[in-house]
This record gives C-alpha cells, sequence and structure tokens, in this order.
C-alpha cells in the first residue's frame, strides 16, 4: 500500500500532515459485462490494488491535486465539466457532491494508484470513489455506500464525460473481502455472494494483455447506441426487460440482434453464476466464464487478438473456465484454476503471446478484498 508514501508527500507538499488517508480498489468482473448500463446483473470484487489518497479540507473554496504517478500538482478553482486532465476523476467527485446540494468546501489531495491504468480494472472508479469517502469522511456528509457509487458515476458521466454504468463505482465502494458483489443495477438492490475460491482448491489467476485500448471510447459509445435503437424498437425501457429473446431478434435488425442477444444471455449468465457459486459448483461457474467470452467475442464484438489468444491458451491449460473482464478492446482476462496451477497457465499465455509475436503480457493472482475503506 503507498499509505506512507502519499502521508509524507502530503506533509512536504502542503505543509501540514494530512486529517487522514483512505483506499478505494480496483474490481475484477467475475462475469456480466455490458450489462450494467442495459439495467442487467453484474457480479465483480474488489481486487487489492488501490488508489490511496491522503486529504485534508482547506478553509476556502480551492482543491490542489498532487499525483505520485504524473509528479504533477494541480490547483482547482473553478469547477468546470469537461475540463481536461487526470484531475478531473478528482475534481469530478467534488463537483457531483456540490451539484447533489452537499456542502463540501477546499481539499488538499495526494493520490497514488497501483490500479494498472488502460487494463479494465476500473483504475477511474477506484479514484473516484478514493476522493468520495475521503470528503464523505471530511465533511460529514450523510451518505450511504450506494449513493456515493452513484454520485461517482455521475462525476464519470457528466465531469469525465464518459458514459460508464455503475458496475465499476459500485464495485469499488459496496465490494466485501471474500465475496462477490451481486448488483442488480435496475433495482440496485445488492448481496454479498461469498466467493471462498481456497476451500474449493482454486485460485483467479488475471493475465493483462497489456493490449492498448485502441478506439475503446468510441466502440464503447457505439455499443450503448446499438442498445438504445433496440429499446427503441422493441418498445422497451431497457434491455434488461426483455423476457422473450426470440421474439425480440424476430424484430430487430442482424446486428442489434447479436448485441441484445449478448445483453440477455449475459444477464441469465449472471443468474446461474450466483446460483452456481451458492451450489460450491465451480465447474458450471467456469463454462459460464467461457460461454461470457465467446458472447463477448462473436454477439458484443468487443474482444481482440490478444485477449481471444489468452482465453483459448488458459482453456487448454486447464483452467476450468476463462473471459476477458472490463469494457473490452484489450485489458485483462481472468481465469478459474485449480490452486497450485497459476504459474503452469501463465507460463503458456506467455509462450503463446511470443509465438504470435504479441508483446509480452503481465500475470497475477486475484483475491477478493474489501472496499473503499480509511486507512488512518
Ligand atoms: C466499463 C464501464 C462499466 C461497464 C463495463 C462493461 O468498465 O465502466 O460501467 O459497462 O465497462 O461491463
Amino acid at each position: 500500500m503507498n499509505h506512507d508514501e502519499v502521508a509524507t508527500t502530503f506533509t512536504t507538499l502542503f505543509g501540514r500532515p494530512p486529517a487522514g488517508v483512505w483506499v478505494a480498489p480496483g474490481r475484477i468482473n467475475l462475469i456480466g459485462e455490458h450489462t450494467d448500463y442495459n439495467g442487467g446483473f453484474v457480479l465483480p470484487f474488489a481486487i487489492p490494488q488501490a488508489a490511496c489518497l491522503a486529504a485534508d479540507v482547506r478553509a476556502d473554496e480551492v482543491w490542489r491535486f498532487h499525483s505520485e504517478q504524473t509528479g504533477e500538482t494541480v490547483e482547482v478553482d473553478t469547477l468546470t465539466p469537461g475540463a481536461p486532465g487526470w484531475q478531473s476523476y478528482l475534481a469530478g467527485v467534488v463537483w457531483a457532491l456540490r451539484q447533489e446540494g452537499h456542502r463540501v468546501g477546499g481539499a488538499d489531495f495526494v493520490l497514488s494508484s497501483e490500479v494498472p491504468l488502460g487494463a479494465g480494472l476500473s483504475s477511474s472508479a477506484a479514484i473516484e470513489c478514493a476522493v468520495m469517502i475521503a470528503l464523505c469522511d471530511l465533511y460529514a456528509l450523510d451518505l450511504d455506500l450506494l449513493q456515493r457509487a452513484q454520485l461517482c458515476q455521475v462525476a464519470e458521466n457528466q465531469y469525465v464525460g464518459a458514459p460508464t454504468g455503475l458496475m465499476d463505482q459500485a464495485a469499488s465502494t459496496l465490494c466485501t473481502a471474500g465475496h462477490a458483489l451481486f448488483l442488480d443495477c435496475r433495482s440496485c438492490a445488492v448481496e454479498q455472494v461469498p466467493l471462498d475460491l481456497a476451500t474449493a482448491g482454486l485460485e483467479i489467476l488475471v493475465v493483462d494483455t497489456r493490449t492498448p485500448h485502441a478506439h475503446v471510447d468510441g466502440e464503447y459509445v457505439a455499443r450503448r447506441a446499438a442498445c438504445t435503437r433496440a429499446c427503441e424498437i422493441l418498445g422497451v425501457p431497457l434491455l434488461r426487460d426483455v423476457t422473450d429473446l426470440d421474439a425480440a431478434l424476430a424484430l430487430l435488425p442482424e446486428l442489434e440482434g447479436r448485441r441484445v442477444r449478448h445483453v440477455v444471455t449475459e444477464n441469465q449468465r449472471v443468474l446461474d453464476t450466483v446460483a452456481g457459486l451458492r451450489r460450491g459448483d465451480f465447474d458450471q461457474v467456469g463454462r459460464l466464464m467461457t460461454a461470457s467470452h465467446a458472447s463477448m467475442r462473436d454477439d458484443y464484438e468487443i474482444t481482440v487478438a490478444t485477449v481471444d489468444l489468452a482465453v483459448e491458451t488458459m482453456l487448454a491449460s486447464g483452467a476450468l473456465g476463462a473471459r476477458m473482464t472490463g469494457g473490452g478492446f484489450g485489458g485483462c482476462v481472468l481465469a478459474l484454476v485449480r490452486a497450485g496451477t497459476a504459474d503452469v497457465v501463465a507460463d503458456a499465455v506467455r509462450a503463446a503471446f511470443a509465438d504470435a509475436g504479441f508483446g509480452a503480457p503481465v500475470s497475477f493472482g486475484a483475491r477478493p478484498s474489501a472496499g473503499a475503506r480509511r486507512t488512518s
């Protein structure tokens, strides 16, 4: 954790110790991709890698942000949605809170994040949720965890300008150690589902394909637009409301049909995964993960050659299931593997990438970790 580092930098830079240090994690989505903005189901868990933030209030209406990664300190006295720069992920949260009428004044922040950027592990939500929990504590704001996540989503959508769903912010704020978060993105009902892999003799292996997220923003917007068009044709508010897939497919053009088929079947796979976890049927969970990947590849068309190769190689080396996680077009793949086999599977992916002429991937294990919290 970068706890001591951010506190020391804060004191050096701002001439006083921080009032506290807070962390908020990135996430891996076990299953349920591109379902959140369709009012569907997701099943993410928090990872140990987190954004770490030292902070204190100021008496004026100025916000100073320092990033340990860029080495920059930026001062903001006017909160303008759409303003460029990494600081918009922090300033946007201040803005979203003030928009809702919460009394948030100035503050100084030092940020250091271990969540890899652009890897589909929700690095931006981790930053937003760290700022949110810090400001809630510093300004004694009365917001429950779901409201915090929702306002972080407002910051991301309206201030940063990325039209994402609720999953990432909800995961960073609401996840608990040892559990996956089963979230119904329409009702916002939340359940903590035990994800006890060790007892089952299993591990989760993550491979970061290090594929640049080329065109990811435009493609994400295009997927959302296809879902909106499909809703208009079908006369439903959200794709979650599609109950008869065959009837829907008969009404839709080919492309919209495939997008809808992914969303509808993916929602069912989340429900089936939750049931599988409750029964301890990890073979079934693995099969559902792999089916999710095929659906993202063939129907939603959000995978790329590196992630497809990683998934195929993991399955060929004994993984129970494997899939890309996150928005797509690169980033990370996760696999459910038997304990003690992660190195063999990771080595196989490295070798396959070398043979294919792809750059070296990075792999690590992931255990379901705690959500946003104060550490001092
Ligand atoms: C990104 C978005 C999420 C979600 C996923 C896809 O991570 O931030 O809201 O839509 O993509 O499941």
